[in-house]
């Protein structure tokens, strides 16, 4: 082992993801030291309130409720930031860099809407700034996809990069459970964000898309540019009628490359069931990358919570530990792609991709309802791959009739609709959910 100094580390925010880390410091100490090369010790920690109960052990921190003294602090080299947000987080990581320290991060909110100049000032400045732990909590995806698949080039990329929602909607699905009830049990469990409505919104999938993208496509961070949509409006009738046709629902994160340009789309999506992907439950992410050499890869592991997220952090922490010496120009960039390398790539908006569909439209249960529909359909081109008619409620003379499409242009599909929700028969509107087959 080294007789070098330990690396002195300082901590914003010892929350559920700083304690995490923390303890893993702790706990696994003489590991990480025999790989990093040096041992790693958190020297001070910033925190809104330092009287706070911490679900670590502090005895050996100086704790604070001043942030900058964490960020100017002499002593420490690397910057841990885990409060999240973006207005401050990014004034205290931009001044870390300032004063020459490399920061580890596990926010993707504040890489993806600032990662373009965070990255900059970094490279400006010679240090790094690492953020595994932004992306799939602790799969090490970014490493992956950043150094495993360098030598491919990549055509799609297909995930479940948010684990509250996957957590949401397998509680409902496999346990009927209230989708408030399981969404409080997410947040006590510490998997969900701050502000909740980022996880079922789809916003921190959105976050996480953004940066896969950009380390995939080598482009730069565009999180303006997703389309994103969430699963609250989802319904358990949906995932039933999605089961007897042999699909599962799931929040997916999607990146294509095409020939016009990248596809960047957040949605719940139908997928086969047999996919590995479908059978991903609970808080586990994964993410399926289609690359020209190898071909299909799959990345799972837990997507959220204390410690699988720090063991994100913590091997961040290590691999900048064994690059402190290094001549900073030598470094794995931090998009993957060299910074002047960066192409400019559209991203297309949401009429110039094409996807199958399942429809769920409910109308009155009376003759020529259907031949309406389907008369719509064939004036816009769209083909039918499979329909059902469900049974009519008691006393209910409105049905719901599933149809799934073969694949169609999005403006195409929303032209339909809009004149299908106009037919008097059609009674509410149309449920509308993305299919892929992953294939
Ligand atoms: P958290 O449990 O709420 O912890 C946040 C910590 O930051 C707390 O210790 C809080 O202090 C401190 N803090 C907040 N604002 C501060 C400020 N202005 N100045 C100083 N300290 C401040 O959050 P978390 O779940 O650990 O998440 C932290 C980051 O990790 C976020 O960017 C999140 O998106 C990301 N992340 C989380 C997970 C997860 O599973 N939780 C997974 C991957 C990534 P007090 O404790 O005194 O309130
Ligand atoms: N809120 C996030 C999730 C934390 O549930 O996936 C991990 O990034």
């Amino acid at each position: 082992m080294s007789a070098l100094e330990p690396v002195k580390v300082g901590v914003l925010g010892l929350g559920t993801v700083g304690c995490g880390t923390a303890n893993i410091l702790s706990r696994n100490a003489d590991e990480i030291a025999r790989r990093a090369g040096r041992g790693i010790e958190i020297s001070i920690a910033s925190m809104r309130d330092t009287k706070k109960q911490r679900a670590c052990d502090t005895s050996s921190i100086t704790l604070t409720e001043d942030s900058n003294k964490v960020v100017t602090d002499p002593d420490v080299e690397i910057v841990l930031e885990l409060i999240g947000g973006t207005d401050e987080a990014k004034d205290l990581v931009l001044k870390a860099i300032e004063h020459g320290k490399h920061v580890v991060t596990a926010n993707k909110a504040l890489i993806a809407l600032h990662g373009n100049e965070i990255f900059q000032r970094a490279q400006e400045k010679g240090v790094t700034v690492a953020f595994e732990a932004a992306v799939a909590g602790g799969i090490p995806i970014i490493k992956a996809i950043r150094e495993g698949l360098s030598a491919n080039a990549i055509q799609w990329l297909a995930g479940i990069i948010n684990g509250t929602g996957n957590f949401i909607l397998t509680e409902m699905r496999d346990k009927g459970r209230d989708f408030d009830d399981v969404l409080k049990e997410a947040q006590q469990l510490g998997y969900a964000e701050a502000d909740p409505t980022f996880d079922v919104e789809g916003i921190d999938a959105a976050h996480k898309l953004t940066i896969l993208a950009s380390i995939a496509f080598g482009v730069p961070l565009q999180f303006e540019k997703v389309y994103t949509e969430g699963i609250t409006e989802l319904t358990r009738d949906d995932v039933a009628y999605a089961a007897e046709l042999g699909y599962r629902i799931k929040h997916l994160g999607i990146a294509k490359r095409t020939t016009k340009g990248l596809e960047l789309r957040v949605h719940p999506t139908l997928i086969p069931h047999r996919r590995l992907l479908a059978n991903v439950d609970g808080v586990m992410n994964a993410v399926v990358v289609k690359a020209d050499a190898l071909g299909p890869s799959l990345y799972y592991g837990a997507g959220a919570g204390a410690e699988p997220t720090g063991s994100a952090v913590v091997a961040d922490l290590v691999d900048v530990v064994r690059a402190l010496t290094s001549d900073p120009e030598n470094r794995v960039p931090h998009l993957a792609f060299q910074p002047g390398a960066l192409s400019d790539i559209p991203i297309l908006s949401m009429d110039d991709v094409s996807t199958a569909y399942y429809l769920r439209i409910h109308v009155q249960d009376r003759a020529g309802v259907l031949a309406d529909v389907t008369q719509i359909f064939a004036d816009h081109t769209i083909s039918i791959e499979a329909i059902i008619q469900k049974e009519p409620q008691a006393n209910i003379s409105i049905v719901p009739i599933v149809i799934l499409t073969h694949e169609v242009s999005e403006q195409n599909m929303n032209q339909a609709i809009d004149e299908i929700e106009k037919l008097e028969a059609v009674t509410n509107k149309v449920m509308r959910i993305r299919l892929e087959t992953l294939s």
